[in-house]
Order: C-alpha cells, then structure tokens, then sequence
C-alpha cells in the first residue's frame, strides 16, 4: 500500500488484519473476533475505561493523576504486582511488555515464560501479553479495578494491539516515531508509519461501533536532552496520524527537562498546539489530555536522592497541570523494581499532586516567553513537515527524518539523522549546541547560540561537546547543569 496519510477503508483494513492475525498462534483465539471483542469491550465499566477516565480528569480540572510502569512475566505474578500498585494509589495500571514481545520473538517470549515459572523468578522484563494471549490478559484486566495500558517500545505492535484492546484494555502507548527511533535500529519510519497507522485504525474501528479506547504517543524519545519542541513536534505529528485513523482520545506526553519554567511551557504549549493542529485539520471531536514523564535520564543511586528527584518531578508535573504522570521509583538507577519500591514511587508522587492539586503555576513573562519559543521552533518544524511532503503529512515525517529536518539527539535508529547536539543554557534549559540540518530558522538558531554561550561564558569555558557530556551526567551527580565547578 502506497505510503498516504488518509483513512484506511474498512476492506484495506480487515485484509490486513487477516495477515495480522496469521502471524502467531494466538491470533486464532476465538475472543480475537470482533463481535466477540465488541460485546466484551462494552461491559467495561467506566471506571475502568482509560479514555473516559482522562477526559473526566481533564473536565473535572482533577489533580494530576498517577501511573507507574510495570510488568513481570508470568500471570500470577504480574496480577499481584499490579494489586500491590493499585493498592499503593495508582490511577492508572501499565503492563510494561517484554523485550523480546517488542521485537515480535515471541518463540523466546515463550521460553522466557517458562523458565520464569521453573525458577520462580523473572527471567524476562516485562509482560509477554501476545503469548498470554486474550485469555490471559483478560485475566489481568478482570483483577484490577482501576484503567489498563500496553506500555512499551514496539515497533510492530499489530498483534499485541489487537490482544490488549480484545481484552478490555482500553489504552496503548506508542506511536510511529516514538517507538521507533529510540527503540529500533534498522526499521524504516515508513514501516512504521504503516505499523502504527494500523493501530490506530484498529482504535478506529472499535471508535465506530462505540467503544472509546486512548492512545498516548511516547513523548520523552531517548530521555536523554531532547529539546521539547522536538518532542512537542513529534507528539504532534502522532496525534494528527492517530485522528486521521479515527483514534477521538489521545494523551500527548513530555518527558520532564529539568528548568521548571521550560517544562511547564512544554506541557502547556503541547496540549495548545496539539489542539490547535488537530482543529486545523478538521479533527474537531478528539479530546487530547497531556501526560508528564517523571525524569527519564539516569537517576542517583541512592534512594533518598532518587525520592527527592521523583518529588521534583512531582511538583512540576502538577504546576504544569499535566492530566497524568508516569512515575519512577528509587530502585531506577539499578534496573527493574520491586513491587515495594514501585509503591513507593507511587505514594511519594501521589502525596506531592495531592498537596498540590489547587495550585497552578502562576503567568509570568519568563513563562510566556519560552512559550512563544517553543510554538515558533514547532511551527517552523511543522511547516517544513508539509512542505517536503508536498502537503502530506506521513511522506513529509519520512523525508522530514531523510533530511535530518527533524533529528533525535542520541537516537539509534540509522533513519535518523543523528546530528544534533543538546546542551543546557546557564538557566537549565535544553537548548540546540549542534544544529545538523535540523529546520529551524536563522532567527531561532541565534537564540540558541546565544543562550548556550552565555552559559559557557558564565563557566569561563568555550562552547563544545563537553558541555552535552557534562549535562549527560550531571543529575545522577546531584546537579542540573553539568558545570566545571559549583559555588554552593
Ligand atoms: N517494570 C517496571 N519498570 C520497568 N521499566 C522497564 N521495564 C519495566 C518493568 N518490567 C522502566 C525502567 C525505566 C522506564 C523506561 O521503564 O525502569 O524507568
């Protein structure tokens, strides 16, 4: 099929959901037939719905709500942990999937299963949901009171899509770059417009026989000093891909920077330009809902320390006015957590939203300032988006990332230009060292310039790599800014 960003017939969908569903054994499972979907997807209770949640939240002006990430191979297990959360105060609930799911080996899915269940320890990292199969993530959807998602870094999620939503699990993270470029290294941005575009005609579908499902594309990429209007630009671009399939509920998502006043502008500037974007297109029906990730960079060892930053990241997810936050726990910087430390993450994240629920960050001239940057350096992107693609946005993404007109910073993946350097200005704030052939305009490259030499100035150092690589470390350190020396 000819890459397009239009709306696939019914006929073109169903043709592939054929091949979709040959590709492993549980895509025979009797439950994966639509009316059997439909008529279990409709008993799900409000409650437990994860776009009818969010929108209510938004409606409501409800504190920002908490989710944590999670997942363990075998079903009793994973039920279990997902107890211990939910009893902990979450939200929401995740089924973080495997590795090997994401990569679509699920013969090694399998035997990681079984070996788990021999040594009675997990010998995978996540939920392997498509060899669970419908039956056994209906079990896991059946045990919880609160929303469930798939959560991820999969480029195909065709299949796994298909089982999570026909098991009552009403949201799926991911998107066609999201879970791309940080995730994947040789799979072209053009399969996995195509990947994805099925996703969300499968939301599509479910959306015309009345059944609300939520997507949320991945917004914080590699976690690694992404400058939020790349993020915000590729959020961006999901969201339209995702409505132009019929998807009506989307949770756009950042990934926390660091300087307080850029990372409430980045919150509130995507859910504006989100909206904004969607209008102009004619998607006049989609609720969109933001989701703010707690620090994704590498974390202190100690667990105090690590408390203290997901606390940070709590009070700035709330000012922000996120709808959602996805937390860490003081286990990060050694691997996956206990279910005690993850409920740790939860109560510590919880307890600053709630104490925070009445309060906003206020309107200040700093603030609209880095605003309007952050919606003149979107634009700028967005524009050069459709113009490559003459006017179509899913060729525009793919000659966007060919040109290296839109570039991740520490990206694997070889489809992207991986050009660009980050670095912060003397306030924290991520900024452009190295443009590549990323499109922005004169103008915003000498803010940047300027903004990154005043810091080098303040240090008395010239501007160079090292500062990226300094900042890169800086925070498991203590500090935000990685300089030479501190006068505390
Ligand atoms: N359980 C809990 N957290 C997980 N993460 C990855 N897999 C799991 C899992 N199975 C977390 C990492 C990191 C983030 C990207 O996802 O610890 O915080």
């Amino acid at each position: 099929m000819e890459l397009k960003n239009k709306k696939w017939t019914e006929e073109q969908f169903l043709e592939m959901r054929k091949h979709v569903l040959s590709t492993w054994r549980t895509g025979s499972d009797s439950e994966l037939n639509f009316e059997n979907a439909i008529e279990y997807l409709k008993k799900v209770p409000e409650e437990k719905n994860f776009a009818i949640k969010l929108a209510k939240a938004k409606a409501n002006k409800s504190r920002t709500l908490v989710q944590p990430r999670a997942g363990v191979p075998v079903i009793s297990s994973h039920i279990k942990l997902l107890h211990h959360l939910e009893e902990s105060g979450a939200d929401f609930l995740p089924s973080t999937i495997d590795s090997y799911t994401r990569q679509n080996r699920y013969v090694e899915a399998e035997k990681g299963i079984e070996e788990s269940a021999r040594e009675n320890r997990a010998m995978l990292n996540g939920f392997p949901a498509v060899n669970h199969g419908v039956q056994g993530c209906r079990m896991v959807y059946e045990s919880v009171g609160v929303p469930l998602q798939a959560r991820h870094g999969t480029p195909d999620s065709r299949l796994l899509a298909e089982i999570i939503h026909a098991s009552g699990w009403t949201s799926n993270e991911g998107g066609a770059i999201s879970y791309n470029v940080p995730y994947a290294k040789s799979v072209s941005i053009e399969d996995t417009i195509k990947y994805w575009q099925y996703c969300d005609r499968l939301v599509g579908y479910y959306e015309e026989h009345g059944i609300t499902i939520n997507r949320e594309p991945f917004g914080p990429l590699t976690g690694t000093l992404v400058p939020p209007s790349i993020s915000n630009t590729i959020g961006i671009i999901e969201a339209l891909l995702a409505a132009e399939q019929g998807v009506k509920n989307i949770t756009v998502g950042y990934g926390m920077g660091g300087n307080i006043i850029q990372d409430v502008a980045a919150v509130r500037t995507l859910q504006e330009q989100t909206d904004e974007y969607l209008k102009k297109f004619g998607y006049n029906d989609v609720i969109v809902t933001t989701v703010f990730h707690q620090w994704m960079g590498g974390f202190p060892a100690d667990e105090a320390e690590a408390l203290g930053l997901i606390s940070m990241s709590s009070t700035v997810a709330a000012l922000s006015g996120a709808t959602k936050m996805i937390t860490k726990t003081p286990h990060e910087s050694v691997g996956i957590p206990t279910k005690e430390a993850n409920g740790i993450g939860i109560k510590a994240s919880k307890m600053v939203t709630q104490l925070l629920q009445d309060q906003k960050f206020p309107e200040c001239e700093q603030l609209k300032q880095e605003m309007d940057q952050i919606k003149k350096e979107v634009n700028c992107l967005m524009d050069w988006v459709f113009k490559v693609g003459d006017g179509d946005l899913a060729v525009g993404t793919v000659k966007a990332f060919e040109l290296g007109l839109i570039d991740v910073p520490f990206a694997p993946s070889k489809f992207n230009a991986g050009l660009i350097l980050p670095a912060r200005d003397n306030d924290g704030c991520i900024r452009v060292l190295e443009f590549g052939k990323l499109g922005f305009s004169d103008e915003i490259k000498e803010f940047h310039r300027k903004k990154i030499s005043e810091r080098a100035e303040k240090e008395g150092r010239k501007v160079s790599f090292q500062l990226t690589v300094d900042d890169i470390y800086a925070v498991s350190n203590g500090h935000l800014i990685g300089r030479p020396t501190y006068n505390d």
